[in-house]
């Protein structure tokens, strides 16, 4: 099958400590040392969402950890002109396309790539002329999997949102069926060369089924581990999520379904 692979990259959002830094205002704690710290435990990229509000990373996060950090940055952005400027200023190795706003968004909240299609496929080549790889947010399902294929996006983040909310609701048959969901659709998008990744709200608790999924390519995680950090340190944090990650893969790949 294509695209399966045994190693899954791990991409660490650092959005969240800007979130407390700006609690305060001033400079602590600094994101840029949160990645530097993720650089050194196990994470393969840093993952950081310039907001239109700028709620937590600013403009000047990102110019430092494009200069200040040696793994490669996922920079996180609405598709607007704005957030276009920002990337061709720091090039960025990837840009994931985000909704923002409600009218960006599908019923469950990735991207809506079919009905945004004429505004982001101008984004898609400007972005990807300039030599960051695009990637869509986009909920599991075929056809917005198609819409980003069509707009020449060669990578689509998978939506998992839905999936670690029904763990929390204890909806485990309806979680599972989300998880197969999330599957199929990743065969579906891998089979036709696109490269997959997924994330948002993964725990230690829900990662594992999703980094069993051998079309995954990479997971972005951060306000968990954010959190955990708080009780056991990040470096921790990142250590264990990568050796659940590492295991789930490992055993997906010894033992396929
Ligand atoms: N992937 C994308 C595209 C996101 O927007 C986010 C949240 O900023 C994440 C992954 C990470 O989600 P979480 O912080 O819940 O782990």
């Amino acid at each position: 099958m294509a695209n399966r692979s045994r190693f899954l990259r791990l991409g660490v959002n650092i959005d969240h400590v800007a979130t407390i830094r700006n609690a305060r205002g001033g400079k602590f704690p600094d994101p840029v040392r949160a990645a530097q710290i993720a650089a050194q435990s196990g994470a393969d990229g840093i993952t950081a969402h310039l907001r239109e509000d700028r709620r937590h990373i600013s403009d000047e996060d990102i110019a430092r950890l494009t200069k200040e950090i040696d793994k490669p940055l996922n920079f996180e952005m609405a598709a607007t002109d704005e957030m276009v400027e920002i990337a061709l200023a720091h090039r960025p190795h990837a840009c994931c396309i985000v909704p923002e706003k409600r009218e960006e968004r599908t019923t469950e909240g990735g991207l809506d790539a079919r009905a945004n299609f004429a505004r982001l496929a101008p984004i898609v080549k400007t972005l990807a002329d300039a030599g960051s790889r695009v990637s869509l947010f986009i909920e599991p399902d075929p056809a917005q999997l198609d819409a980003a294929l069509e707009l020449g996006a060669p990578v689509v983040e998978l939506h998992t949102g839905r999936y670690c909310e029904l763990e929390i609701a204890g909806e485990y048959g309806l979680r599972d069926a989300e998880c197969e969901r999330i599957a199929r659709a990743a065969a579906h998008g891998a089979s036709r060369g696109l490269e997959i990744h997924a994330g948002h709200g993964l725990t230690f608790e829900t990662v594992g089924p999703i980094a069993a999924i051998p079309e995954l390519a990479e997971l972005n995680i951060g306000h968990f581990l954010i959190g955990e950090a708080i009780f056991t340190g990040l470096e921790a944090a990142i250590r264990k999520m990568r050796n659940l990650m590492d295991r789930a893969r490992a055993q997906a790949v010894a033992e396929p379904a």
